[in-house]
């Protein structure tokens, strides 16, 4: 690759000529994807049930989209391409989370993987000519022993939710080589941002607004996290639609960037205004490692750069998290 054509600019989709199918599109990062997609100026639909995305996220782009509430577990997807053609897929509706896949392991794999593998058969048997970008995970790693993890190590997932990611990737990269479908993986590390209601950025606003004087922090406050803000999550989507070989490949996608569970929760208190005693529980907890950063140099060499700010991502995360619980700080 030159270095002329590594420039994000230089994309091999005109997004304006160009029709996107998102499912899950109502969802965190979802939401966020639906909105650069529009701006950007792509026709874009919705598949999403509202499980646990919903119509509020995306109240900014209502008028400019198609929104369908369908079950994608029990969707013909033959029929539905077929009647409803399309140049790009992102394939997002999914189950989230870790902790679901381990109580009810069963239904994680019939949304994660089934509904996933049954779309790339369709796609297999319509000789599908478009582009599908598949959300996995970091999960797929598992333990990983290496710092920073890079795609091309060791896959050993250790939770049901993991192995779902990994099996459909696996599916995606056999099917896009056998078959010549142009599809890839983008593996996220942890996203924060505005509308996601879980994980550490989210828990500790909630803990702030809970108690003012004292902030419990798991661990010893020095674990080492890729933070990576939703908007880069979304964007890094349409640059591997648009920029990436789709040969079945997989790329990290996290900031590139460390730091520690101290300093966000230190941010977060200037932001806010709030100053409490750190409480630490000084043990990890078990299963979190003690560093967790991330390779992207893949995705860079595909002209990917992140560009959000984390104490602004932080700002506007906070900002979002204000409006919708009415909280005041001072
Ligand atoms: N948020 C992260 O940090 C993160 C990290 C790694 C991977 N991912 C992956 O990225 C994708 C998006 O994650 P998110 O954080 O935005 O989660 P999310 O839960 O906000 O979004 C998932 C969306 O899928 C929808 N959905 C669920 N079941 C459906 C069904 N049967 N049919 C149609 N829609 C359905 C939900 O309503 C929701 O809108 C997921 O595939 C997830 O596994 C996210």
């Amino acid at each position: 690759m030159t270095a002329s054509n590594q420039a994000e600019s230089i994309q091999n989709v005109d997004w304006t000529a160009t029709s996107a199918l998102v499912t899950g599109g109502a969802g965190f990062i979802g939401s966020h994807l639906v909105e650069l997609l529009v701006t950007a100026g792509a026709r874009v639909t919705v598949l999403d049930t509202f499980a646990t995305g919903s119509r509020a996220n995306l109240a900014a782009v209502a008028d400019a989209i198609t929104l369908r509430e369908r079950d994608i577990r029990v969707m013909d997807w033959a029929e539905y391409l077929t009647a409803n053609p399309v140049d790009v897929i992102f394939h997002l509706a999914a189950n989230a989370y870790v902790p679901p896949s381990v109580e009810a392991p069963a239904v994680d794999c019939e949304l994660n993987f089934t509904t996933t593998f049954r779309l790339l058969e369709a796609l297999r048997l319509l000789q599908w000519p478009g582009r599908l970008v598949f959300a996995s995970s970091a999960a797929v790693y598992g333990n990983s022993v290496h710092v920073p993890i890079s795609e091309d190590d060791p896959t050993v997932p250790i939770s049901p939710y993991g192995v779902g990611k990994l099996a459909a990737e696996r599916y995606l990269a056999v099917f896009a080589d056998l078959y010549g479908l142009k599809m890839a993986s983008v593996r996220y590390f942890s996203a924060f941002g505005p509308r996601q209601r879980k994980q550490v950025v989210f828990d500790l606003l909630v803990k702030l607004t809970r108690d003012r004087e004292r902030l419990f922090i798991h661990g010893d406050g020095t674990q080492v996290r890729d933070f990576l803000y939703v908007e880069d999550a979304a964007r890094s989507a349409m640059t591997v639609a648009a920029n990436a070989p789709l040969r079945g490949e997989a790329y990290n996608v996290g900031a590139g960037k460390e730091y520690t569970i101290d300093q966000l929760a230190k941010s977060l208190c200037k932001i806010t205004g709030v100053s409490p005693i750190f409480d630490y529980s000084g043990a990890n907890r078990p299963g979190d490692p003690e560093k967790l950063v991330v390779d992207i140099s893949r995705l860079r060499s595909i002209g990917y750069r992140p560009r959000a700010d984390f104490d602004q991502g932080l700002a506007d995360t906070v900002a979002w998290y204000e409006s919708l619980t009415a909280t005041t700080w001072r």
